[in-house]
């Protein structure tokens, strides 16, 4: 699939996306503001929404939640849900509202999902998958994806966490053949979670933790899988381990470090699409790049913050998302404390962004 073509709504839709550098689904993070947030460090990055349940969306439940900049493109719409039909609808949906992509939750090993209702639960049903995948790729032109982990375990206690340890010749057969359904079935990429999920066993967020990471194991699905795109998720944090991945895999995906330390997506933005023949040549300039992709999001963020209160939204949705902006740098604390206490303030507006930044200076 390549080029470009008309949606029904008549907006164009792009067949093929850059999947080099991508910003994980995040249930209570990813929002439309975060998003537009992110996009200032990194034009070509590819940008996913908060898992939206397709039930919600065909009842008609979510359609704010579907809103988006037109700035955020390429952005992709993560669906969660496991009957083929609610999905296609779904996917529809997404598509008319303008979104580049669709996904679909293989990944999630929360407690709704050990309900069965979506999630890593349905690496357990390659064929249910397929058929989801199947309804959504008739439903849409626009790529449909997976995100997923490299396997699944269920239960407590010693044997689960030595289980979920291991990868076995049985957990191979079992990844390979969910991967080849969801190919086959029109899967046009899939994404990687590294570690395994535990279903039942652990909490969502414990389960981004441990097991243990097993990139070998995605790579290996790439090499058993050279014509489908892949690519890597799961506590990537360095540029140079994120460029030594890209050599063998199509992408990778960042969760939490983006969202934390957004100014990585800047310096990932020159390492990776700059095409520098020397990469580790940006080095010495790092300081002045992030400097750079600080004061530009800083103006960004003014303007957006202008034009949303104007439309009424809250100053603390937007700049809740922007406390990331100084990590790891001298003034980090006292950025993240005049944004809160600002944004709490009566009356108070994109001045409070302007305020941050000074008292950054101010120790
Ligand atoms: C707060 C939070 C919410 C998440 N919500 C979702 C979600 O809605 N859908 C999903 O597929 N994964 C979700 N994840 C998992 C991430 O997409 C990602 O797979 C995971 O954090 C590992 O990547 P990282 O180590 O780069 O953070 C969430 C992670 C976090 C931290």
């Amino acid at each position: 699939m390549s080029g470009t073509a008309r949606s029904r709504g008549g907006s164009r839709v792009q067949l093929t996306l850059d999947r080099t550098v991508n910003v994980a689904p995040m249930m209570g993070r990813t929002d439309r503001h975060c998003r537009y947030f992110l996009r200032g460090f990194s034009t070509r990055m590819l940008l996913y929404t908060e898992m939206i349940p397709a039930a919600d969306l065909v009842r008609g439940n979510c359609a704010r939640l579907l809103e988006f900049d037109p700035e955020e493109h390429p952005v992709a719409l993560q669906l969660a849900g496991c009957d083929p039909q609610q999905l296609a609808a779904a996917a529809r949906t997404g598509e008319e509202a303008g979104y580049d992509e669709i996904n679909l939750n293989c990944g999630c090993p929360s407690d709704r999902a050990t309900g069965g209702v979506f999630g890593a639960y349905l690496m357990q049903r390659p064929e249910t998958v397929a058929s989801c995948v199947a309804a959504m790729r008739a439903a849409v032109r626009v790529p449909v994806t997976v995100k997923m982990r490299i396997g699944v375990i269920e239960g407590r206690g010693r044997a689960a966490v030595e289980a979920s340890r291991r990868f076995d010749e049985a957990e191979r057969g079992a990844l390979y053949r969910f991967v080849r359904a969801v190919r086959d079935a029109g899967c046009d990429a899939v994404i990687i979670h590294a570690r395994k999920a535990v279903l039942g066993g652990l909490s969502a967020q414990d389960n981004r933790e441990v097991p243990p990471l097993q990139y070998e194991v995605v790579s290996q699905v790439k090499t058993a899988f050279p014509d489908l795109p892949v690519v890597l998720n799961g506590g990537l944090r360095e540029p140079d381990a994120i460029l030594s991945l890209l050599d063998v895999l199509d992408g990778i995906m960042l969760g939490r470090e983006a969202y934390h330390r957004p100014v990585l997506l800047a310096r990932l933005d020159a390492l990776v699409f700059s095409r520098e023949p020397n990469p580790s040549s940006l080095h010495p300039n790092r300081e002045t790049l992030d400097a750079v992709a600080r004061t530009h999001a800083i103006e960004r963020m003014q303007r957006y913050i202008e034009r949303q209160l104007a439309q009424g939204e809250k100053l603390s949705a937007v700049i809740r998302h922007v406390q990331g902006l100084y990590a790891g740098e001298p003034g980090a604390h006292e950025f993240r404390r005049t944004l809160s206490e600002g944004a709490r303030r009566p009356g108070a507006g994109a001045e409070v962004l302007a305020a941050a930044v000074a008292s950054t200076q101010a120790r």
